[in-house]
């Protein structure tokens, strides 16, 4: 068999990369080991969580906004086989999506673990054990990330757990210990606790969301802990026991100190993912690395010709939108285009109720870097739709450019932040200004108009505030 393209892993990078390949024309292939396609995110990732996360907070609003809207349907009673069901039914739709179009793509898809024996060949091991060589002008690496292990801590995914094993519980767990204060923990903590968990999150640093908008994330705390969550920040895990009794989490001051003991029936470790690229045969290949991530320059290429690598296996956010964009570009750029990535204006979201949203630098980043800034803040209190939809909680911050008035960052805490985050993105895309943003019409009522007066707060020419 000879391609133009093989494209090692079907996630998000892989399969938009070898899609854009083929519409530009391209003989291409790939190969994945999971039995379905669409990797990490639509298998036991991004799409799974998110199914659970609006279940369970349709169960939280059935149970608490319902009575103040006067809608008595009694207490809500959780079937949580058909909760699960519901998830894999989204789960089976997406990957099943994205096999129909690898095949009306033409793309041939193998099934197995790949590796890369030398430059233009991808050997493809099966299941039961028979392999084949593929041979191919190119290769683009996308195999992704796994979750990190925590050292001493033995992950059974059953009652010790990565994300994979917390989407996949049979019962509500009555303590949930989360180990990491970072999206997985935060939005798979959300999950257990609206449906009736107590979790009490363990973080190694003393805040949550290190690297997100200060503000923002200390906002964020306040809310988690209104709806229950306990947090030990400035804490480590250091040994988990499971006995008879349930389980012991001993936990410790990170920088050192007395040491403690926490109870849980379940323990997640979210404590970060670290890219996949063991067995690829990258060493034989000549494949250069850095701190496990696949080595390439701007344009997605490794030091070995024709070898390309994409997704989290690279550097950057581990993030499905990154890995789908770099995917087109790098398509683009193996069919003698000109693909490019902005990777200033790339969004980060947390599905929470509420949800938090990001974009561009917070202030921290524009204070280090000295940059002069100005703010403009608003909150959803004052939003009229914020207020219909009894979710006030949260506020809009725009940053910009105190010289040239350019936004260079949004963070949004609220109802909606996920959406409401993709008009900054455009505008910042384009270069745009506070300016910009406060003079555009925003239809009334919507959230969004919580954003356009952040934009006009930057000039403190809010109206509704
Ligand atoms: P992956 O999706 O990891 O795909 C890599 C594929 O390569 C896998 O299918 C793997 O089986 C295959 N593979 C690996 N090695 C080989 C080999 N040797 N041979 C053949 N195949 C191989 N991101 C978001 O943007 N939004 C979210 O809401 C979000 N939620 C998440 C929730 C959870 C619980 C987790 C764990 C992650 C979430 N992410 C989210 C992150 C997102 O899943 C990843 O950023 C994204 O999947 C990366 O895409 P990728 O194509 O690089 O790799
Ligand atoms: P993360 O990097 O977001 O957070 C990990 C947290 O664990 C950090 O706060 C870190 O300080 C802490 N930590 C590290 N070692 C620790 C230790 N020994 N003890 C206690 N705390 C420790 O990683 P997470 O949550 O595992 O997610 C992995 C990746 O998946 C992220 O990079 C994220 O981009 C992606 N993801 C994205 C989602 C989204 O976009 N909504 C949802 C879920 C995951």
């Amino acid at each position: 068999m000879s391609y133009d393209l093989v494209v090692i892993g079907t996630g998000p990078g892989g399969y938009v990369a070898a899609i854009r390949a083929a519409q530009l024309g391209l003989k291409t292939a790939v190969v994945e080991k999971r039995k379905t396609h669409g990797g990490t995110c639509l298998n036991v990732g991004c799409i799974p969580s998110k199914a659970l996360l609006h279940a369970s907070e349709m169960f939280e609003e059935a149970n608490h906004t319902f009575p103040a809207l006067g809608i008595s349907v009694g207490k809500p009673k959780l079937d949580l086989k058909q909760m699960m069901v519901h998830k894999q039914e989204t789960v089976d739709a997406n990957v099943n999506g994205v096999a129909f179009l690898l095949k009306k793509n033409k793309i041939d898809a193998f099934h197995g673990t790949a590796s890369i024996p030398a430059a233009g060949k991808v050997e493809v091991k099966a299941e039961d054990g028979s392999t084949q060589v593929l041979e191919t002008k190119n290769i683009v690496i996308a195999t992704g990330s796994e979750s990190a292990p925590l050292p001493g801590v033995t992950i059974d995914e059953k009652i010790v757990v990565t994300s994979t094993g917390a989407l996949e519980l049979g019962s509500v767990p009555k303590e949930l210990l989360v180990v990491g204060a970072g999206v997985i923990g935060l939005e798979i903590g959300s999950v257990w606790s609206r449906l009736g968990a107590k979790v009490t999150v363990v973080e190694f640093l003393d805040r949550i969301l290190p690297g997100t908008d200060d503000e923002i994330a200390k906002q964020f705390q306040r809310i988690l802990q209104k709806q229950g969550f306990e947090f030990h920040l400035g804490s480590k895990v250091t040994k988990v026991e499971t006995g008879k009794k349930g389980t012991v989490v001993t936990v410790e001051p990170s920088a050192g100190g007395e040491a403690k003991t926490l109870s849980a029936d379940i323990v997640l470790v979210a404590i970060g993912r670290r890219p996949n690229t063991d067995g690829l045969g990258l060493e034989g290949a000549g494949v250069a690395t850095e701190r496990g991530r696949v080595t390439i320059d701007d344009h997605f290429r490794t030091n070995v010709p024709g070898i390309y690598a994409i997704g989290d296996v690279v550097r950057g956010p581990m993030l499905a939108h990154k890995a789908e964009d770099e995917g087109v570009a790098v398509a683009e750029i193996i069919a003698g285009k000109a693909g490019h990535v902005n990777y200033d204006a790339i969004p980060g979201i947390i599905y929470t109720a509420p949800e938090v949203a990001t974009i561009g630098k917070t202030e921290e980043e524009l204070k280090a870097a000295g940059i002069a800034y100005k703010i403009g803040k608003f909150p959803f209190t004052a939003n009229g739709r914020a207020r219909a939809i009894r979710h006030t909680d949260g506020f809009v911050k725009v940053l910009a450019d105190a010289a040239t008035d350019r936004v260079l960052g949004c963070h949004i805490i609220g109802p909606h932040a996920g959406d409401l985050i993709a008009e900054v993105t455009v505008l910042m895309e384009f270069g745009g200004s506070s300016e910009d943003l406060a003079r555009t019409c925003h239809a009334h009522p919507t959230l969004s108009e919580a954003v356009k007066e952040a934009a006009m707060a930057v000039e403190k020419r809010q109206i509704h505030m």
